[in-house]
């Protein structure tokens, strides 16, 4: 088997800014547990949560995306009018019509910029990234901007405390270039498990269900989640997609320098590092600040994880999620 820094990036490119943004408002589990029966303790240990950030009311999921993209843009030393396509991946978008991409297209000033709206659950980010560099590796754009913003803390049911603790707001970007040269993306896994799509919904407010004052009386409108079937789910897909995408780049898992995993639960996430027996200070983990963020999950943290210098030019990372749908994916780099 070739030796991992030898072989070459199937889409030559690189991630030349990431930047984050965390609203301000912090909830921690003791602050659940005044409303909620619930305690510190059993989220901690359940968990591994124990503060997740909080949208306030007069923010909205663009302006955290403009704000990561704005830090992503400065590290990448490029301006907005620099981005030939922005790919925006989140579960529930600003409007229903027209989405999420076109207000941060707005912030941000990128006023003949292509743009879209990804939605695949959790795993939007790895998708979007996936998607941008087929979108380089084709030649059809130079540079892309991928963001992942997520303010789920607006449809969780606060009354409910097997969903509401799981989840924080927040938002991550990358800049993507076409680079010729050795970083770039080695190997791509995406899959899909329809026959789970049950497992994680919000029922109302869509066009299947239509927001009604019945829907609203019946919390149709919150999220709904089986946990423990995710769970279980989470584990086996994170471990399969992550397995294939090192098949494809050629690489095996003991190459891999850095997983980011979705930050979903840390018994999920120990579960994937005993599965694929990786060794655990290889695996990034923040969950007990940010607890899920969805779509913003891996860039909140890879963004953490490049501004402590931990990444080497040269590493291998590999950038792991699942969510509903049930959509999963990995994506594995060179950086
Ligand atoms: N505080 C206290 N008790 C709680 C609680 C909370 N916040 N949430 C649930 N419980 C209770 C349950 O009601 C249940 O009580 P019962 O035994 O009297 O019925 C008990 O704790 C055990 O619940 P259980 O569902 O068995 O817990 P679990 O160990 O499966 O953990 C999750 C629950 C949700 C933390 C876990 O299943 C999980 O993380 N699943 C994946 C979720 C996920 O990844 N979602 C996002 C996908 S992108």
């Amino acid at each position: 088997m070739p030796r991992p820094r030898t072989i070459k990036p199937f889409i030559p490119l690189r991630i030349s800014g990431v930047g984050a943004y965390l609203p301000p408002k912090l909830l921690t589990n003791d602050d659940l547990a005044q409303f909620l029966d619930t305690s510190d303790e059993w989220i901690r240990t359940r968990t591994g949560i124990r503060t997740r950030h909080i949208l306030s009311p007069e923010e909205v999921p663009a302006e955290m995306g403009i704000r990561a993209a704005e830090k992503a843009l400065a590290m990448a030393k490029r301006n907005p009018a620099d981005i030939e396509f922005l790919l925006v991946a989140t579960n529930m978008p600003e409007e229903p019509i027209p989405g999420t991409a076109p207000y941060i297209a707005q912030g941000l000033g990128l006023e003949k910029t292509p743009f879209a709206d990804i939605t695949a659950g959790c795993a939007g980010f790895v998708y979007a990234l996936a998607l941008a560099g087929a979108l380089i590796q084709t030649g059809v754009v130079g540079k892309a901007l991928v963001i992942g913003t997520e303010a789920l803390s607006r449809f969780v049911n606060w009354q409910d405390r097997a969903t509401c603790v799981l989840f924080g707001d927040g938002a991550g970007a990358v800049v993507v270039e076409a680079a010729p040269g050795p970083a770039g993306i080695l190997g791509v896994a995406l899959r899909g498990d329809a026959t789970k799509l049950d497992l994680l919904r919000i029922e109302a407010g869509g066009v299947r269900l239509p927001a009604s004052a019945e829907t609203v009386r019946t919390g149709k409108h919150f999220l709904q989640m089986e946990g423990k079937g995710l769970f279980r789910a989470a584990v086996r897909m994170m471990a399969e997609a992550t397995r294939a995408a090192a098949v494809q780049a050629g690489l095996r898992l003991t190459d891999i320098d850095w997983v980011i995993p979705h930050q979903a639960n840390l018994r999920i996430i120990e579960a994937l590092v005993k599965r694929l027996r990786l060794p655990p200070e290889k695996v990034v983990v923040n969950i007990d600040r940010v607890a899920n963020t969805s779509t913003a999950s891996i860039p909140i943290a890879l963004e953490e994880l490049v501004r402590d210098g931990k990444v080497e030019s040269g590493q291998i990372l590999a950038l792991t999620a699942f969510g509903a749908g049930a959509c999963y994916g990995t994506v594995i780099l060179r950086w």
